[in-house]
């Protein structure tokens, strides 16, 4: 018996709506893994493959419960016809080389879920692991080759600049960034190509990172400021923008924030949820994290339907209008904006997937009754690792 021994699995899984929870283990490779599927009530699960070190099996359950549910709610709340999954690999060694045989098991037992739950990267993962799954299954996306949708990044940030039209204009009532003062907290993939959006927008723009050559490179190439990491959130600006790791905003450094905003592309910005309202007390507006950096998803969304650059990145755009109404439900509601969002993805979920569980063969919405299989030119089999 393993370490969740004290945790009734089917409990857990009921108590987060989650459809189907799968175990896969195999010691001839050393493969430990779980993969979960929240819902496929929008349509197949798509999420991402984390490979970590977990103290105990429990805290990987938990981990996979929480991250697939926190899928389906981007998916939704992002207008996309996908649901939540998440997998994640007890991974002793980060440095440990993952064999050609290690990812065949593991993609066999994607596999077998018909495309209930369709795999991407995640923390620790790599094209190349990308690429050796997809030599059991089509049901990957980010492998590397024809067909692939690349880099994330730059779809993201357009995704954030659009939060941050709406977050303006919630502030007062422009959605103009011209002259607005926007301070960026990680210079890393996704910072870098939003401080470039936002210097061509006319935003004087501030950017602190751990890493000084990163933002040395920015000042060099667009005249933007350093700002310094350890007070860049007391920085006196119209939207911080968290770009770097999660749990920047706590219950403790809300009093010290001298910004009207904060839209970003970290994933689980805030500490806990009583953050949200301690910011709506301060009358600082929050664009959810979700719902801001739901670029990423809806680039990878862009894989089933043959991989258009030019529409992943107007899709993204339309972040703004989704924005937009989450901070009109949170007002109608009476409730802080991340919650207003949650509320948004569920409602989507009953009313359109209305307790729909997808099954292999299933049409899914964006094949317009195809089967899902052949339209997905490129994806497998991958060249080897
Ligand atoms: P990245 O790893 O390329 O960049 C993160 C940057 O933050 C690095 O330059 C790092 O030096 C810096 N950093 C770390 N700690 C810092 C601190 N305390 N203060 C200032 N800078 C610090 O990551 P990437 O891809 O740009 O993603 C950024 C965030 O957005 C992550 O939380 C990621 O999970 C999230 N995200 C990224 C998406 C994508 O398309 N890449 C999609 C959705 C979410």
């Amino acid at each position: 018996m393993g370490a969740a021994a004290d945790l009734s699995v089917t409990d857990a899984m009921t108590a987060g709506g989650h459809e189907q929870v799968v175990f896969v283990a195999d010691a001839a490779v050393g493969l430990r893994a779980i993969i979960a599927v929240h819902s496929t009530a929008l349509g197949p699960s798509l999420g991402g493959i984390r490979f970590w070190q977990y103290p105990t099996e429990r805290d990987a359950l938990v981990d996979v419960l929480r991250l697939s549910e926190a899928m389906s709610l981007k998916a939704a709340a992002a207008g996309l016809h996908q649901g939540g999954g998440k997998a994640v690999v007890l991974w002793d060694d980060q440095h440990r080389f993952r064999s050609e045989a290690f990812l065949r098991v593991l993609g066999r037992a994607i596999d077998e879920l018909g495309g209930r739950y369709i795999a991407a990267e995640d923390v620790g993962a790599t094209p190349a692991d990308m690429n050796g799954l997809a030599l059991e299954t089509p049901w990957v996306t980010g492998v590397d080759g024809p067909g692939g949708s690349g880099d994330p990044s730059p779809v993201t940030a357009v995704g954030v600049l659009a939060a941050m039209r709406a977050a303006a204009k919630e502030v007062d009532g422009e959605p103009l960034l011209n002259g607005r003062r926007i301070v960026v907290q990680g210079a890393g993939h996704v910072g870098t190509h939003l401080v470039e959006l936002l210097v061509d927008a006319g935003a004087s723009v501030g950017v602190a990172d751990i890493d000084a050559d990163r933002v040395d490179a920015l000042v060099r190439a667009h005249g933007v400021d350093l700002v310094a990491v350890e007070t860049v959130l007391e920085e006196e600006c119209d939207i911080l923008a968290p770009c770097a790791l999660g749990g920047a905003v706590t219950v403790e450094t809300v009093p010290r924030l001298r910004c009207r905003a904060i839209v970003g592309a970290a994933n689980n910005q805030l500490a806990d949820s009583s953050v949200d309202d301690a910011l709506v007390a301060r009358g600082i507006v929050y664009a959810p994290d979700f719902v801001a950096n739901a670029g990423g998803i809806i680039n990878i969304a862009e894989e089933f339907v043959g991989y258009n650059p030019r529409r992943a990145l107007t899709r993204a755009a339309e972040i703004e209008h989704t924005t937009a109404r989450v901070f009109a439900l949170a007002r109608e509601l009476g409730v802080a904006p991340g919650r207003a969002a949650e509320t948004m993805a569920r409602r989507r979920m009953a009313e359109e997937g209305g307790g729909r569980r997808w099954r292999p063969g299933d049409p899914a919405a964006w094949t317009r009754g195809e089967p899902l299989r052949t339209l997905r030119p490129g994806v497998a089999p991958a060249k080897a690792v």
